[in-house]
């Protein structure tokens, strides 16, 4: 149990009638990327929803050991499960280290109440500590040429890098990225696989990634899970996910002919 990052029991949801997760089971170990793939509608963006307390399910969840399925939102942030949500939560008219250096202070929040019961002058050490820490992660991803750009004069992509960094900067232990290629260009999508690698080599968190880019998701994820309909039908090394038979049917349907223009 202590090795494992995320660990998620049997999980159920249900939208009225529909049952979008049925038994789900999964896991990720401290810096292991694991990946999940499945056709439109297969029930992974649910997963994502369900796992961060976006919407209510069976089963039982665990960051780090620690059982979170009961928990709100924000709690199971501060317990280490990060997400991104894309351009929704950036401040356009802010720059790149601003928008990190906030994300950072949210963090620290906590270290400056409690300093403060000691009558530190707990602003300015949250305030340098979190300067030093967005400067790092900048570094880290790659962003030093926009440090002091404006959100809203980057590309879609470099955008998401951003996004990515101020979910980062929480230091969460598992971090779940729905479709990080969508709507991104080519030349992006491609320095994705090797920021993602470098990330979980320096930071050793798990990540979780949805994606429907295979070439993207096979050159990163050690395991793969096969969702369709709400269940798992297939889990182990991407290569052979992308090959098993019940998964070329979920994405191709029954129809003999689109499985053999497959193969
Ligand atoms: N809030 C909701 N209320 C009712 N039904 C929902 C809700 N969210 C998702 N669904 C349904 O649950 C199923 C799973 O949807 P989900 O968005 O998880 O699929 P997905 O695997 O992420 O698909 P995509 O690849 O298109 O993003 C679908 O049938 C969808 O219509
Ligand atoms: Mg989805």
């Amino acid at each position: 149990m202590a090795a494992t990052a995320l660990r998620v029991r049997g999980i159920t949801v249900d939208f009225g009638g529909l049952r979008a997760l049925d038994r789900v089971s999964i896991h990720a170990a401290p810096g292991e990327i694991v990946g999940i793939i499945g056709p439109n509608g297969a029930g992974k963006t649910t997963l994502f929803d369900a796992l961060s307390g976006f919407v209510p399910c069976r089963g039982g969840v665990w960051i780090d050991g620690v059982r979170v399925d009961h928990m709100a939102p924000h709690e199971r942030a501060a317990a280490g499960l990060g997400r991104s949500f894309q351009d929704a939560r950036l401040f356009h008219t802010m720059t790149v280290l601003d928008t990190l250096r906030i994300a950072s202070e949210l963090r620290m929040k906590k270290a400056t109440a409690v300093s403060s019961l000691f009558s530190l002058p707990a602003s300015r050490v949250a305030e340098s500590g979190s300067t030093r820490y967005a400067m790092q992660l900048v570094e880290l991803m790659g962003l030093g040429q926009y440090r002091d750009k404006l959100i809203k004069e980057l590309s879609t992509g470099t955008r998401r890098i951003v996004d990515l960094a101020c979910v980062l900067i929480q230091r969460p232990k598992v971090v779940l990225l729905d479709e990080p290629s969508s709507g991104i260009a080519q030349r992006e999508t491609e320095a994705l696989a090797p920021l993602l690698l470098d990330l979980r080599d320096k930071l050793g968190c798990a990540l979780v990634v949805i994606e429907h880019d295979m070439p993207l998701l096979l050159s990163v994820a050690e395991r793969v899970y096969g969702l369709e309909t709400g269940r798992v039908i297939a889990v182990g090394a991407g290569e052979d996910v992308v090959k098993d038979p019940e998964v070329v049917r979920s994405y191709l349907g029954d129809d003999p002919a689109a499985i053999a223009r497959s193969h």
